[in-house]
């Protein structure tokens, strides 16, 4: 990684000050096995110049390049790193995260390995996160991190996030969690957080739910638990997945039609997340489309474009009558990763939206 000389003045600053704070594993003399997944991102990019913090390239830099650019990592943690994908993350596709979903559930079940890090692109993460979140099968901490500045800006948030991300995956408070993400100090669920911002430090936000812990001098502080099952007690399994059912997403708007919903559909989709407007409601426009693609089997979920709040079943559309699914609370691009991992188990509508309402 490349740094500006105030940056390495910087980090010779701090590291002597961790060192002398000790971390909390530190004091104890066992440091955590933590194991760092790289798979590219603006954590990996590089710009033109320190100041580029637009128009530079994502995915550049290799993760032991990562790793030793953080040397106050050696003092928290057994850190070693693995080089999965290098891609920015709107490239993200649903066989990387079966791959992903298999390398971390091997790793995890080895004694050897205490947490993991993966860090990722920002503008995909929360899919990620979410999709680890329901396939997942330990209980030990698995933690994404990102950065918003490329590694080459002033003020690169890169190297902090991936020490308190580090921090966070070696220790056993972390545990039983979920999947965390851990940017700008903070610590949020999977299932809750989303990038709020295209271009802030401060872009990762569960708006209305809130975060559930900070990251102070490296030690994380928890506030709340997540209460929707996740990892070890969901019922999805990727271990003999090779592919994921084919699930779009449709966006709703003012004088929207069925154009969308019925090329998604003509192209193969086994499902179809209504990204509507307000609580999930059916244009007269569309409504006909999706009515015709349920009678073909394809399994239709009611979600909302509004960011916040629970997509009512029965609300503004009777699902009962028309056999779909309310999508709860959330947001349509992981409610398309629910109904993939639903369809990987069963068609039945009732079942999906057991699914909905447990995770
Ligand atoms: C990406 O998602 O790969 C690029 C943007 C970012 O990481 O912030």
């Amino acid at each position: 990684m490349l740094f500006h000389p105030t940056r390495r003045a910087t980090l010779a600053l701090f590291g002597s000050l961790f060192l002398l704070a000790g971390g909390v594993q530190a004091q104890a003399g066992k440091l955590p096995n933590v194991r760092i997944l790289a798979t590219g991102g603006t954590i990996a990019g590089t710009g033109a110049t320190s100041t580029t913090t637009v128009g530079y390239t994502a995915a550049t830099v290799g993760v032991q390049a990562l790793i030793q650019a953080v040397p106050e990592l050696a003092k928290v943690a057994n850190v070693t790193g693995e080089q999965v994908f290098q891609i920015a993350s709107e490239n993200m596709g649903n066989e990387h995260w079966l791959q992903l979903a298999k390398r971390v559930n091997q790793l995890l079940a080895q004694p050897d390995v205490d947490g993991i890090v993966i860090t990722h692109g920002t503008d995909t993460l929360e899919e990620t996160a979410y999709f680890l979140n329901l396939v997942v099968k330990s209980r030990k901490p698995v933690v994404l991190v990102g950065s918003m500045r490329p590694s080459t800006a002033l003020s690169a948030d890169g190297p902090i996030n991936l020490y308190n991300a580090v921090q966070l995956a070696g220790n056993p408070a972390a545990a039983g969690k979920g999947v965390l993400v851990a940017m700008n100090d903070q610590i949020h669920t999977a299932r809750d957080v989303t990038k709020a911002n295209t271009t802030t430090a401060d872009t990762f936000r569960a708006a209305e739910l809130g975060m559930i812990g900070y990251i102070q001098s490296g030690k994380p502080y928890f506030y709340r638990e997540p209460t929707r099952k996740h990892t070890v007690d969901t019922e999805f399994d990727v271990s003999k997945l090779a592919s994921l059912p084919q699930v779009d997403v449709a966006y709703a708007y003012a004088n929207v039609g069925a154009v969308a919903v019925n090329a998604l559909v003509a192209a193969g989709a086994k499902g179809l997340v209504h990204a509507g407007v307000g609580n999930g409601s059916l244009p007269a426009n569309t409504k006909p489309a999706l009515v015709a693609a349920r009678a073909k089997g394809v399994v239709i979920v009611r979600s909302s474009r509004v960011g916040q709040g629970i997509v009512a079943r029965n609300g503004e559309a009777n699902d009962d009558q028309l056999d779909f699914v309310a999508g709860d609370n959330l947001s349509p691009q992981k409610a398309r990763i629910l109904l993939m991992l639903a369809l990987t188990k069963t068609g039945d509508t009732r079942e999906i939206q057991r699914m909905f309402n447990t995770y």
